[in-house]
C-alpha cells in the first residue's frame, strides 16, 4: 500500500477516525479518574467492608470501560471480601466471647494466630499478582494490609486485655469464694465434733448413773435377801426336827409328824436340831442312844423331851453304839427293844423322806 492510497483512505474515513480517537480519549481519561478514586478509597477508609466495597465498584467500572485484567481483579475482590467477611466472624470480640464461654486461658499470641494475619498477607500477595499495573497493586495491598492489621490490631488488644481482666476478677473472686467456703466447713466440723462429744460425754454419764442406780439398788436387795436367809436360818435353828417316839412290849414306833412319816429305824440329819417327844404305852421303858451319851424316861400318860444335834454321821451298820436302846427292864422282850440308828447329810435325809413318804 502506498502512502497516497493511505492519505486518500484517511480522508474517505475522517469522521470515523475522529469519533473513535474522541471516544478512546474520553474512557482514557475515565479511567485514570477512576483509578486515584480507587487509590484514596484503599488509602483513606479504614473500615475494611466500606473499602473493599469502594474498591470493589471501581473493579466492576474498569470492567465496563473493557479491560480483561480489570475483570480479573473485580472478581478477585469478590472473593477477598467473602474472605474478609468470613473472617471477621471470626473477629477477637468472637473469639474473646467464645474463649470466656469455654474457660479457656489465650495469651494475646494465640489470638494474634487466630485472627489469620498470614491469611491477610496471602490476599496481599494474590492482588499484587493480579492487579493491572505495579503501582495499583502496591497501593491495594498496603490499603488491605492496614485495614486489616488496625481493625483486629485494635480489637485484639481491647477483647484480650478484657478477657483477661474479666478471667482474672472471675478468678480472684473463685479464690475468694473457696477459702470462705474451706473457712465455714473448718467451723462445721469443729462445731459438730464437740457438740458430738459432749453428747457422748452425758450419755456415758447417764449410763454411769444408771449402773450406780441398779448397783445401789442390787446391794440393797442384796442385803435384804441375806436378812431373810438369816432369818429363815433362825427359824430353822429355832425349829428342830420333830421325832415322836413311842416305846411298847417290846418295840419303839418312830414317827416324823412334820412329815407324816413312820419307820423303824431312827434317820437322823446331821447338824440339825432335833425334839425327840418321848412317851410309852404300857409300862415304863427308857428311851436310850449310846452314841449320843444320852437317856431319858418313857412314861406312858406322858412326853418327856429331849433335844440334840447329831454332830457326826454314822450308822449301827458300822457303829454298834448307834442304836435306839431300852435301858429299863420291861419284860421278857426288853432286850429286844433296839432300833438302828443313822445319821446323814440334810440332802439324804431329805431323800430318805421322800422315798419312805412315796407310797
Ligand atoms: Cu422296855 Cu426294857
Amino acid at each position: 500500500m502506498d502512502f497516497v492510497r493511505l492519505i486518500q483512505l484517511v480522508l474517505r474515513h475522517k469522521w470515523l477516525i475522529l469519533a473513535v480517537v474522541s471516544v478512546a480519549t474520553t474512557a482514557t481519561w475515565f479511567g485514570v479518574r477512576f483509578r486515584g478514586a480507587a487509590y484514596q478509597a484503599t488509602a483513606t477508609l479504614m473500615p475494611q467492608e466500606q473499602a473493599l466495597q469502594t474498591l470493589d465498584g471501581v473493579a466492576s467500572l474498569s470492567n465496563s470501560l473493557g479491560a480483561q485484567d480489570m475483570r480479573n481483579i473485580s472478581l478477585q475482590m469478590r472473593k477477598s471480601r467473602m474472605e474478609s467477611l468470613i473472617a471477621l466472624m471470626m473477629s477477637p470480640r468472637v473469639l474473646g466471647l467464645l474463649i470466656e464461654r469455654l474457660g479457656i486461658q489465650a495469651t494475646p499470641a494465640d489470638l494474634e494466630r487466630l485472627i489469620q494475619v498470614k491469611q491477610v498477607t496471602s490476599e496481599v500477595i494474590r492482588i499484587q499478582a493480579t492487579a493491572p499495573t505495579p503501582e495499583m497493586a502496591a497501593d491495594l495491598a498496603n490499603g488491605l494490609a492496614s485495614t486489616f492489621v488496625q481493625f483486629y490490631g485494635d480489637l485484639s488488644t481491647t477483647a484480650v486485655s478484657e478477657s483477661t481482666k474479666l478471667l482474672n476478677e472471675r478468678e480472684a473472686q473463685a479464690r475468694k469464694e473457696l477459702e470462705a467456703c474451706k473457712t465455714a466447713v473448718e467451723k462445721y466440723k469443729a462445731s459438730r465434733q464437740i457438740s458430738s462429744l459432749s453428747e457422748q460425754l452425758s450419755g456415758t454419764l447417764n449410763r454411769l448413773n444408771a449402773v450406780r442406780q441398779a448397783r445401789e439398788g442390787t446391794s440393797a436387795q442384796l442385803a435384804e435377801l441375806e436378812a431373810q436367809l438369816r432369818e429363815v436360818e433362825a427359824q430353822l435353828a429355832r425349829t428342830p426336827e420333830v421325832v415322836r417316839v413311842e416305846g411298847a412290849r417290846w418295840l419303839w414306833k418312830i414317827s416324823y409328824p412334820q412329815y407324816g412319816v413312820t419307820s423303824r429305824e431312827l434317820v437322823l440329819p446331821v447338824g440339825r436340831r432335833v425334839r425327840f417327844d418321848v412317851t410309852a404305852t404300857d409300862v415304863l421303858h427308857s428311851f436310850w442312844i449310846p452314841a449320843f451319851r444320852m437317856k431319858i424316861d418313857a412314861v406312858p400318860g406322858m412326853t418327856t423331851r429331849v433335844f440334840i444335834t447329831p454332830t457326826a454321821t454314822g450308822s449301827f451298820e458300822d457303829n454298834f453304839h448307834f442304836r435306839l436302846q431300852c435301858a429299863e427292864l420291861c419284860g421278857l422282850g426288853h432286850n429286844l427293844m433296839r432300833s438302828p440308828v443313822r445319821v446323814v447329810d440334810p440332802a439324804e435325809f431329805e431323800a430318805w423322806v421322800a422315798r419312805v413318804k412315796a407310797p
